[in-house]
């Protein structure tokens, strides 16, 4: 195996100075500590023990069934931990009454491939499901949903001036404007943390390209992102760090700056070949 820098789960890898708080005083986005998950006698989870910075791309990868959707999906409040503690902006969560509502309110968003946007809808209508925007007699207020959604898809997501307005149907959208289209809502409402499972997942070369450029949107606002990637070097050109979960546990730690890709995907090879 190529020499590397693994680093023992939960602790920082290649910047030795703890990061500064923000203004508004937290370090991190998301901590879980000595998470375990068990679906019945599987062990889906082991001691998990994953800090997201406020402002931090976390690549998340592994081989199928490592657990990497279980994970952020215990982490965004799809499924109760067996046990550990997990904590949001620094503070702990009552676990017995984390949800994905809750999830939501305290800012953290997943981004799910494709089932995100009602295919039939035009764009617009797709920005407000489940949070409509009413005018004063309690109606829905088109014309201000409508106003909201080209600036997200002008501003946010930098959709001007590719003929794409807020009238287009989902279903003519290409797959990774799509994936734009969910991200820029996350981020026009506030997410200050943004999940992301696999969103290249059956892209073509050029849509992937333009997901990146979407995954660097959420750093460069000011965002944190979890981002599960099968493709090593696409998840290893925008993470800050790269997390490697083998059979549930975390095994590595890497800064991708001290890996390179031919190096990362021999490791992950090499972990393939010890569980058989
Ligand atoms: N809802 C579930 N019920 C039972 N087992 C599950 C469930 N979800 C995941 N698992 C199991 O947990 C393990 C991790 O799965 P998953 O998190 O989907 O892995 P990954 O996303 O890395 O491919 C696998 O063994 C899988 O079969
Ligand atoms: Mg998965």
């Amino acid at each position: 195996m190529a020499d590397i820098a693994v680093h023992p789960s939960g602790t920082r890898s290649g910047n030795a100075r703890p990061p500064a708080p923000g203004t508004d005083g937290f370090v991190d986005i998301v901590r879980m500590e000595q998470v375990q998950k068990y679906f019945g006698a599987v062990h889906a989870l082991r001691n998990i023990d994953l800090r997201i910075g406020r402002n931090e791309i976390v690549g998340l990868i592994g081989d199928n069934g490592a657990g990497k959707s279980t994970l952020i999906k215990t982490m965004t409040g799809v499924y109760a931990p067996s046990s550990g503690r997990i904590f949001v902006r620094d503070k702990p969560v009552d676990l017995a009454n984390y949800s994905v509502a809750m999830a939501h309110d305290l800012s953290i968003e997943t981004v799910y491939q494709d089932k995100s946007l009602g295919e039939k809808q035009p764009l617009w209508r797709n920005f407000f499901v489940g949070r409509q925007i009413t005018n004063r007699f309690g109606f829905i207020d088109v014309k201000r949903q409508k106003a909201v959604a080209r600036q997200i898809l002008e501003d946010t997501i930098g959709f001007r001036g590719v003929g794409i307005g807020v009238d287009a149907t989902v279903k003519n959208l290409s797959g990774g404007e799509r994936q734009g289209i969910a991200i820029g809502r996350a981020m026009h409402f506030n997410a200050d943390l943004i999940v992301l499972d696999e969103p290249t997942v059956a892209l073509a070369v050029k849509e992937v390209r333009k997901v990146l450029d979407f995954v660097r949107l959420i750093k460069s606002s000011g965002r944190a992102c979890v981002y599960i990637e099968h493709n090593l070097a696409h998840v290893h050109e925008v993470a800050d760090r790269l997390v490697v979960l083998d059979r549930g546990a975390i095994v590595a730690d890497i800064a991708p700056r001290d890996m390179t890709v031919p190096e990362l995907t021999e490791y992950l090879i090499d972990l393939q070949k010890s569980q058989h």
